[in-house]
């Protein structure tokens, strides 16, 4: 492209969590793909390139694939901002349509990686993580890179509470002022972590947020391990484990086993802890406004979560709770107070 459009920045929100990478774009359209990827080459050559299924990039002098290839775990402590989160979220963008464009882009890191317990930002790894992305990512084909020109970092959960304050009305942000002034906890349940913030006039209550490691990541764990047990494998494609999480059905041996009731323990025991650091945060809640769940987790457990608080609710399509609220960041926070 060559026009002048192309000349110009695409605000997008890139919830790039530890299961899925979202991307919410200006025009309204929300992509989302698994944050699923390797090390090293596809090993596969397409005999159609479209049908390609597994994309190749190169950062910082490695060479990652993205796409259909059974991913490496994505929860080690330096994801955030390692060539592997760089290469998926050049893919995430690439998905979406921008390839060859400059992008402005404001990402996230769970509550407790973003602040200390007393409140402060820890400088360092906001700092890390925002450089990070910011590096170039090389398609290894023939399509041009998307490049992130401009970039922010804000804690995941209060992503959320962004987008469930800031309304969009014809093009023009207005504040939420009912929702703005009364207290609210967001809960985002998610792939390694769920995040818990409080908000209170404007402020973020610290004693009340924070982040829990557990999320679907441990379901999908403990759906692998009970399916090796059952059927004595020893290893099991990661895909294999993430379809059976989702449908209840595992396919081995080209016949389908029913994995339903693997898959309901896994879960009610993940709840059980989500539930009891829940009550830790937030107690029974008599202080809140409301209580507002967000993060795929929010769908994939939704019966389970259902009647923890009389004045709960789910954001609407919750898996983009963040993305979206990180785009309205970036277009209402940022570039009001850059153009100030
Ligand atoms: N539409 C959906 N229906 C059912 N389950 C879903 C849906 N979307 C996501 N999930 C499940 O929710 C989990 C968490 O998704 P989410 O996108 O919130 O994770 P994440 O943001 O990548 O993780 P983290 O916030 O820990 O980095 C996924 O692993 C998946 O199992
Ligand atoms: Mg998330």
């Amino acid at each position: 492209m060559t026009d002048a459009s192309s000349m110009i920045p695409i605000p997008v929100g890139l919830d790039d969590g530890y299961a899925y990478t979202k991307v919410a774009l200006p025009d309204g359209r929300l992509i989302v793909i698994p944050s699923r990827g390797r090390v090293g080459q596809a090993g596969v050559t397409w005999i159609h390139q479209g049908q390609q299924h597994i994309f190749e990039y190169e950062t910082e002098n490695a060479l990652y694939s993205v796409g259909a290839v059974d991913g490496a775990p994505t929860h080690f402590e330096g994801y955030p901002w390692s060539g592997l989160n760089r290469a998926i979220a050049q893919h995430a963008l690439q998905q979406a349509g921008l390839a060859g464009r400059t992008v402005h882009a404001v990402s996230g890191l769970p509550v407790s990686a973003f602040y200390r317990k007393n409140g402060e930002h820890r400088q360092d790894t906001i700092a890390k993580k925002r450089e990070s992305l910011k590096q170039a990512v090389h398609p290894k084909s023939a399509t041009l890179p998307a490049g992130i020109a401009f970039h922010e970092v804000i804690p995941e959960a209060l992503a959320a509470w962004y987008d469930h304050v800031i309304v969009e009305k014809e093009g023009r942000a207005v504040l939420d002022d009912k929702h703005v002034a009364v207290p609210i906890a967001i809960v985002d349940i998610g792939g390694r972590t769920t995040d818990y913030v409080v908000v209170k006039d404007q402020g973020i209550l610290h004693a009340s947020s924070g982040s829990l490691q557990c999320g679907m990541l441990d379901v999908k764990q403990s759906v692998e391990n009970g399916i090796q047990e059952r059927f004595d494998l020893e290893t099991l494609g990661e895909q294999i484990v993430a379809h059976a999480v989702e449908h209840g059905v595992v396919r081995l041996h080209g016949k389908e086993y029913g994995v339903g009731a693997l898959v309901d323990a896994a879960k009610q025991e993940v709840v059980e802890r989500l539930h009891a650091e829940t009550r830790r945060h937030l107690g029974v809640g008599v202080e809140l406004d409301r209580v507002l769940f967000v993060g795929g987790g929010t769908v994939a457990l939704a019966e389970y979560i259902a009647n923890w608080f009389p004045h709960q609710a789910i954001a609407e399509h919750p898996a983009f709770a963040n993305a979206r609220g990180m785009l309205k960041y970036l277009r209402y926070v940022c570039e009001a107070s850059n153009a100030a």
